[in-house]
């Protein structure tokens, strides 16, 4: 069949378009552009003038194309891929040809499976500290998902910056959230005015860029000044300073500093929503409650987690995929089509921003039976391997896939373990609001009741 130019899509509002049901409810927008109008849906945003078009691309034969088999004539130069590189500068997670090129090749073995194991102390210890604040808590209600924020955070700073956390925390825990509210609201909103506009929006921004790059730089300039004093330190922070390629290539300090602001970024929300949402359905599925508690109280009885602990454990690793599957905390991953292509029949014309969206895919009904409900045994090896490899894709996939896939997966079972081997875990909110922030997040309260023993 010849390739055609008419891409269905709703016609939206005459005057907006779709701007106010992209904005005001991307998710529902996306997984109704699906139901309504198939596999691949033109959406248009903005007034007439200002009018702005995506592609949403949804089967996993045109995921792979975007983020595999065509990934370079795919670039990120979506609005959202610009305002983070803006905001947060040129690091691993949003850096393009050259820059990227190096980049990888001084950070990629940073993150070997043997060097990402090495931090499951830290993740022990941190968890550990977790059940210790549980235990406090007043009337035994936690918030998973603003638990699950904190405690991230915490974890990827120590990883990060060593030593350096307390002094590097404070900041962090102030601004991270606001330049992350400013990302989202420019990089998702089909018109933005200049950031030098003296907004309020743009004050509170840029205010919160600046102290986070004068904590790191500071924290970077201490440590240069200190010279190679710290020989046994591990953390990331300096294992990035130290760096070599093999004719002495190095990251610079800028590129430092764009580097820790990428993995604070890329490390910290997407694995507490993960968490989170693990917890917040555990907490409403007794059947599977039960087999997830059994199995972290058989292997973790009375001891601290290791890493090698993470093969022990098959079911948390099961809930945590489906966890991943129902909420996707990168739910939408944009693009820009450099040249014309054809995707599942229909012609993306050049210049086109385009959008692929785990969160409407992993509810795919032609790839998942019954999406809706909640089903660990989804990801059992022999389901795993006859589904489409696009099926499921929450770390991305292609040469951007995420480097921090086995760092998450290893922080988030070794995590449900400590949790689940001490608490009774009984849902308070059993309906959660979900919001597109810089991830996907809970919008309404998420509580559980946490309850010591077992
Ligand atoms: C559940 C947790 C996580 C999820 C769902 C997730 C998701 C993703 C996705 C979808 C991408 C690809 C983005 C794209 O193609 O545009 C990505 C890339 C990346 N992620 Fe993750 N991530 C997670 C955890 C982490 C952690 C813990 C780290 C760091 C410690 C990390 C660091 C990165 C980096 C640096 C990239 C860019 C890789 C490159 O382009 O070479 N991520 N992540």
């Amino acid at each position: 069949m010849a390739a055609t130019t008419a891409v269905p899509g709703p016609a939206g509002n005459p005057l907006v378009g779709s701007l106010f049901d992209l904005t005001r409810r991307p998710l529902r927008t996306y997984l109704a552009a699906r139901r309504d109008h198939g596999d691949v849906v033109r959406l248009q945003a903005g007034p007439p003038g200002l009018r702005v078009e995506f592609y949403a691309i949804f089967s996993p034969d045109g995921v792979q194309q975007v983020l595999g088999g065509e990934a370079a004539n795919f670039r990120k130069e979506s609005a959202f891929y610009d305002e983070l590189r803006t905001s947060v500068g040129n690091g691993l997670l949003t850096s393009q040809d050259a820059d990227y090129q190096r980049q990888r090749r001084l950070i990629q073995p940073l993150f070997t499976r043997r060097r990402v194991d090495g931090y499951a102390d830290v993740i022990a210890q941190e968890a550990q500290s977790l059940t210790e604040r549980w235990r406090a808590a007043p009337d035994g209600v936690v918030d998973a998902a603003e638990e699950m924020s904190r405690y991230t955070m915490r974890a990827v700073a120590r990883i990060l910056f060593g030593a350096d956390v307390e002094e590097a925390a404070e900041v962090v825990h102030h601004n991270f959230p606001l330049l992350g509210e400013y990302v989202k609201e420019r990089g998702f909103a089909p018109v933005r005015f200049p950031r030098t506009w003296p907004t309020p929006g743009n004050r509170r921004g840029l205010g919160a860029q600046r102290a986070l790059y004068e904590v790191c730089d500071r924290i970077i300039a201490e440590r240069a000044a200190r010279g190679s004093g710290d020989e046994d330190a591990d953390d990331l922070l300096t294992l990035l300073g130290r760096a070599r390629g093999e004719d002495g290539e190095r990251l610079d300090p800028a590129e430092l500093r764009d580097q820790v602001l990428v993995f604070l970024v890329a490390g910290h929300e997407t694995t507490a929503t993960s968490l989170a949402f693990a917890l917040h359905l555990l907490a409403k599925h007794p059947e599977q409650r039960k087999l997830a508690q059994e199995e972290a109280r058989t292997v973790l009885a009375g001891r601290a987690p290791t890493a090698a602990d993470l093969e022990a454990l098959p079911y948390l690793t099961r809930v945590l995929k489906e966890a991943m599957r129902l909420y996707p905390a990168a739910s939408l991953v944009g693009r820009r089509a450099v040249d014309e292509t054809v995707v599942d029949g229909y012609v993306i014309p050049a210049g086109a921003q385009v959008v692929v969206a785990p969160l409407v895919t992993h509810r795919h009904p032609d790839h998942w039976a019954d999406p809706e409900r909640f089903d660990p045994d989804r990801f059992l090896p022999e389901e795993e391997k006859a589904r489409h490899r696009y099926a499921w894709f929450p770390f991305g996939g292609g040469p951007r896939a995420c480097i921090g896939q086995h760092f998450s997966m290893l922080e988030s079972v070794l995590t449900l373990g400590v949790l689940l081997r001490d608490f009774e875990v009984e849902a308070v909110d059993r309906r959660v609001a979900l919001a597109q922030g810089i991830t996907l997040r809970a919008a309404s309260p998420m509580r559980i009741r946490v309850t010591a023993g077992g």
